[in-house]
């Protein structure tokens, strides 16, 4: 594990002609459109149903949300295609794929905690192979919250409230024993238990942990300032599209276990000054800890 500071972003072309504040001012349309959704029509009885294990749920809102999410896509760029973590995606012929989580943070959706978050991001490339797409533009919405948090290409990264707009920038921390790490945990009992013994590991060596439960949400927390760092393994196109064009665009470091390109194996991001140390920590305990394929 070498110390250098990995490129930012993998080398997936963009073309030129692409317009991509036009793609984050829609993201931002239909992130707004999806969070007053999910929250107006909230009903009573959430009506969940299992995923991949019995923690893992799926509220009738978050299909709801990803449909509207498609609808009003389609109906501004048809040719587009579109990956969603619910059922419903479809191909398209331009080059452009919206990858979209309707709600990140599912179980605190569920529990009413204050911290999920609606994902919207488009990208060129193959948002199935990891390395193969990079995020050209997108907005990650806290409806209960109204944080706004969006970003295109070369274009900064900004958090809008309704008090205003704000751009962001990454912490400017060096030190790892003073740094303030997120991360989160899978479904699977199994990649828990595994995910905790890293977590044991490294406890000792940060300023502390914070585990907010909405992987968007923890990166754009780290393009503010509001952690140092943060890693997780088994992540999905879907949870991290937006936030880590968020997080680039203000100034983040981002990689994977191997090099510049996250995928299930690890996502980890920090500010540039943290980042040699983040990487080698994350990387070193998540191969001892978690060597295999990531499961949800
Ligand atoms: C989850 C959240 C959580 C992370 C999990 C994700 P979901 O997404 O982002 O913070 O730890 O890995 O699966 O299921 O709430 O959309
Ligand atoms: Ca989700």
């Amino acid at each position: 594990m070498g110390a250098a500071v990995p490129p930012v972003v993998p080398g997936v072309p963009v073309p030129a002609d692409l317009d991509v504040a036009a793609l984050e001012r829609l993201a931002v349309d239909v992130a707004r459109a999806a969070g007053r959704l999910v929250v107006d029509e909230r009903p009573a009885d959430l009506g969940t149903s299992e995923k991949s294990s019995r923690t893992d749920v799926v509220t009738e809102m978050d299909q709801r949300s990803q449909e509207l999410i498609l609808e009003l896509l389609a109906q501004q760029r048809p040719d587009d295609a579109a990956l969603g973590e619910e059922e419903g995606g479809r191909t398209g012929t331009s080059g452009v794929t919206w990858v979209v989580d309707p709600i990140d943070g599912t179980t605190n959706y569920l529990y009413s905690v204050p911290a999920y978050a609606v994902s919207v991001a488009a990208v060129v490339g193959d948002p199935a192979v990891p390395g193969a797409w990079r995020a050209v533009a997108g907005a990650v919405l806290n409806p209960a919250t109204d944080e706004l948090f969006h970003a295109h290409l070369g274009g900064g990264a900004w958090l809008t409230t309704p008090r205003g707009s704000t751009a962001l920038r990454v912490s400017a921390e060096t030190d790892l024993a003073l740094s303030l790490v997120g991360t989160g945990f899978g479904y699977a009992a199994a990649t828990r238990a595994r995910q905790a013994h890293v977590l044991v590991e490294l406890l000792p060596r940060v300023r502390d942990i914070r585990r907010a439960g909405s992987a968007a949400l923890d990166l754009c927390a780290v393009a503010c300032g509001r952690l140092d760092a943060y890693y997780e393994t088994g992540l999905n196109a879907w949870d991290r599209a937006a936030g880590e064009l968020v997080a680039l665009e203000a100034g983040a470091v981002l990689g994977g276990l191997d090099g510049d390109v996250a995928d299930r194996d690890l996502t980890w991001t920090s500010g540039p000054g943290l980042a040699p140390a983040f990487a080698e920590l994350v990387r070193g305990l998540t191969r001892t800890h978690l060597a295999g394929p990531a499961q949800d």
